[in-house]
């Protein structure tokens, strides 16, 4: 029950606000003056704030306020200024001799560090991002010293610039293995002796009268591209056939699609997306993993 019943404070007294619930009433006590004040200055403050910086939001943007301050501003001069400050390092880079890159201290320990990024951004999805390829789905490893079309910086260089096998720039590596099944550019005989001895050569079972049937069946059709000795050839990107590095897998299954089918590997260039210091900071990067000659 709440009676209405405002008791006057005597002197000394505490005012009640006139409140009583079974007997119990409920002091009207002033705000502690402290904190009085600091609720205004919180209102004060909150007032001057919303007219100094950008505060109410309107249709299109919040409202500018009257000090012109702009985070994404902030965040444009913050690249200038990095960018001013980089500019000396990426012009160096842009002019030295590609060569010369990896055995200069300072360039390539930017070079590697940028080319580390751009690697992520770019270049992961399809070489993973510890650039070990994708085994079995034609994406090279980029850590070993096995290369397709070279591993010093200026081969990384061209391979990055202008790609492999695609029709968007005309300096793109090119070669093509023909598809020998599809195309019948041999029996199926031939193909399953031809398989044989490529597994042979790699050092995996295999039926050895067919391999040496093979043999033949390599030096007239496969030699030409990837070497009497089936060493590779980085002219053509034709791969060396007698390690255990597979682009597209080495089982017998592999080997024969791979020589039916013929796979033809493509990657973009990327001289259009990327900027003369980021292509030399990749290939730099690239370089350093530990294949780069
Ligand atoms: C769309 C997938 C794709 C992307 C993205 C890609 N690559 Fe490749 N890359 C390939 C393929 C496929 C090959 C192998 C082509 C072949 O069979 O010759 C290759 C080959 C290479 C080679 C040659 C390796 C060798 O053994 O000679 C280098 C170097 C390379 N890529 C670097 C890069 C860099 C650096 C980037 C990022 C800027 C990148 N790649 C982005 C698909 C890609
Ligand atoms: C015109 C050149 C050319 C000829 C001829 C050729 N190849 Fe190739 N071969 C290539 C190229 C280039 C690649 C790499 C394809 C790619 O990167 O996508 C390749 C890839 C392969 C692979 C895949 C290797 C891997 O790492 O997965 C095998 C296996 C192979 N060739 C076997 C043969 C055999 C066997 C013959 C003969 C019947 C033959 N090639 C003839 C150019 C040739």
């Amino acid at each position: 029950m709440c009676a209405e019943r405002v008791t006057k404070a005597k002197p000394g007294e505490v005012e009640t606000t006139g409140h009583v619930w079974d007997g119990i009433e409920e002091f009207n006590n002033p705000l502690p003056r402290w904190w009085l004040y600091t609720f205004y200055a919180c209102i004060a403050y909150a007032l001057l704030y919303t007219i100094a910086y950008p505060a109410w939001p309107m249709l299109t943007r919040a409202t500018p306020g009257l000090l012109g301050a702009s985070t994404r501003a902030d965040v444009v001069a913050e690249i200038a200024r990095f960018d001013a400050a980089l500019a000396p390092i990426k012009a160096t880079l842009v002019a030295a001799d590609l060569t010369a890159i990896p055995a200069d201290a300072e360039l390539s320990s930017y070079a590697t560090s940028a080319g580390a990024s751009v690697f992520r951004t770019n270049c992961a999805t399809c070489h993973g991002s510890g650039a070990a390829g994708v085994q079995g789905k034609g994406y090279p490893n980029l850590l070993d010293d096995d290369w397709l079309w070279g591993g010093d910086m200026a081969a990384i260089h061209t391979t990055i610039t202008h790609g492999i096998r695609n029709n968007a720039d005309p300096d793109a590596r090119y070669s093509m293995m023909p598809a020998f099944g599809v195309d019948g550019l041999l029996e199926e005989a031939q193909i399953g002796q031809v398989v044989e001895y490529v597994l042979q050569i790699s050092g995996q079972d295999h039926d050895a009268a067919l391999a040496t049937e093979g043999a033949v069946v390599f030096s007239e059709n496969c030699s030409s591209c990837h070497g009497e000795a089936a060493e590779g050839n980085r002219e053509l990107g034709a791969p060396k056939l007698t390690d255990a590095i597979w682009l597209y897998g080495g089982d017998r299954a592999a080997v024969t699609t791979t020589i039916v089918n013929a796979r033809n590997g493509v990657m973009p260039p990327w001289a259009p997306r990327l900027s003369e210091d980021e292509i030399r900071s990749v290939a730099a990067y690239v370089h350093s993993l530990g294949g780069g000659e």
